[in-house]
């Protein structure tokens, strides 16, 4: 019967892993801690930042240019929104791909006042005549534009309130030398423990009015891929399902059936995880594959593949860059109840070697 309420409800929804920006709903801002004390993990990110916010402050000076990188979800927007916080300045947000022209940033950037924090995600994704723009602005305080073509163009110099830019990435390495050089902070984000994990489980539950048993707390977090976002969207599916089975406390085995219905299993993959083993282990003997081909057979986004599967194969030790494209290993082979060949033995001890 149990089943039956839930044949409308899609197995294995990729979205909630995949999907990486935020739904914008009332939950979503009440599950966002918005100080430093509610943020969960982060600790080394957290202390430094605090001393920095805290000389600036004492300076009665702009905070400088901070750099958060690392992979989607793990907090850097509200990261962004705690440290304008902290130093009692507005946040005006937006992203490389929304600014288009160097004159839209120019807007941004004359309208920004004393000590202000503009946030800037994909900051990657910025084109380039935008992004020279950013250089004088963030090293200087001064906009440099050139007005008119051909031998009566000028520069002319506009100067701005000193602010603090935010950058935000998923991809430190696509930032060119001049932008990142720039940035006085630069803070990379780490995956979250298991018990990071809980505590923000229980936290959120807790925002939301769930009850839960301790035990499901542990079970969501652990399945989470290390990601805050992916943590807060399994509790809410396991509330859906408990809600519908009438129990009035999410129990150990409400979040197990329901994460099962989900198609995540007990370390977090799904089902896309799985395809991108099974294919690297059977269309390729283990490896070496290219990211592309990869993408080709899976049908799957390279950069969603690059994005947001692979930080965490990499991290479980599933899989392996190498110079000659992602490999297999051992505890990935397992995972999937696979064994190598001689041959894909050959290339992990390859690798292998090539790290020691
Ligand atoms: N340290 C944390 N403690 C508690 N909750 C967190 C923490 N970090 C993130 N979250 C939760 O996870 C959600 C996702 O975080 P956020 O939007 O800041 O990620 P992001 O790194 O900006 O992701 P993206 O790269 O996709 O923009 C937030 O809405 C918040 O509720
Ligand atoms: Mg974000």
């Amino acid at each position: 019967m149990f089943d039956e309420e839930f044949a409308g409800l899609e197995a294995g929804d990729s979205q909630l892993i995949a999907s990486t920006k935020t739904e914008y709903d009332a939950e979503e801002n009440v599950l966002r801690p918005k100080t430093m004390a509610d943020y969960v993990g982060q600790q080394k990110v957290k202390d430094n930042l605090s001393v920095y916010i805290t000389a600036a402050r004492a300076r009665g000076d702009a905070l400088d240019h901070v750099l958060l990188y690392g992979p989607p979800g793990l907090g850097k927007t509200t990261l962004a929104h705690i440290i304008a916080a902290e130093m009692g300045v507005s946040i005006k947000l937006t992203s490389g791909p929304a600014i288009e022209r160097s004159g839209d940033l120019a807007a941004i950037l004359t309208n920004l006042n004393e000590g202000d924090v503009l946030f800037i995600d994909e900051i990657h994704r910025l084109n380039r005549s935008v992004e020279e723009i950013l250089y004088s602005a963030m090293e200087d305080y001064v906009l440099d534009i050139i007005v008119g073509k051909g031998p009566s163009a000028r520069n002319i110099r506009f100067p701005l309130k000193k602010f603090t830019l935010i950058g935000a990435t998923t991809r430190a390495g696509m930032l060119a030398a001049p932008l990142r050089d720039r940035f006085g902070i630069i803070n990379r984000l780490e995956m979250y423990s298991a018990e990071e994990l809980t505590q923000i489980v229980n936290r959120s539950a807790t925002a939301l009015g769930i009850a839960m048993q301790p035990d499901a707390a542990a079970e969501i977090a652990r399945r989470s891929r290390g990601t805050p976002r992916i943590a807060n969207r399994l509790l809410k599916r396991v509330r859906d399902f408990s809600l519908v089975k009438g129990s009035d406390e999410v129990s150990r085995t409400d979040a197990r059936f329901a994460l099962e219905r989900l198609e995540i299993d007990e370390l977090g993959l799904d089902g896309t995880d799985r395809s991108l083993l099974s294919a690297l282990i059977e269309k390729f003997g283990g490896g070496p594959a290219g990211l592309e081909t990869l993408a080709a057979t899976t049908g799957e986004d390279a950069n969603t593949i690059e994005d947001v599967y692979e930080p965490y194969l990499l991290q479980l030790g599933f899989i392996a860059r190498t110079p000659r494209g992602r490999i297999c290993l051992k505890d990935g082979y397992k995972h999937m109840g696979m064994k190598p060949s001689v041959k894909a033995q050959r290339q992990m001890s390859l690798f292998e070697d090539e790290n020691d």
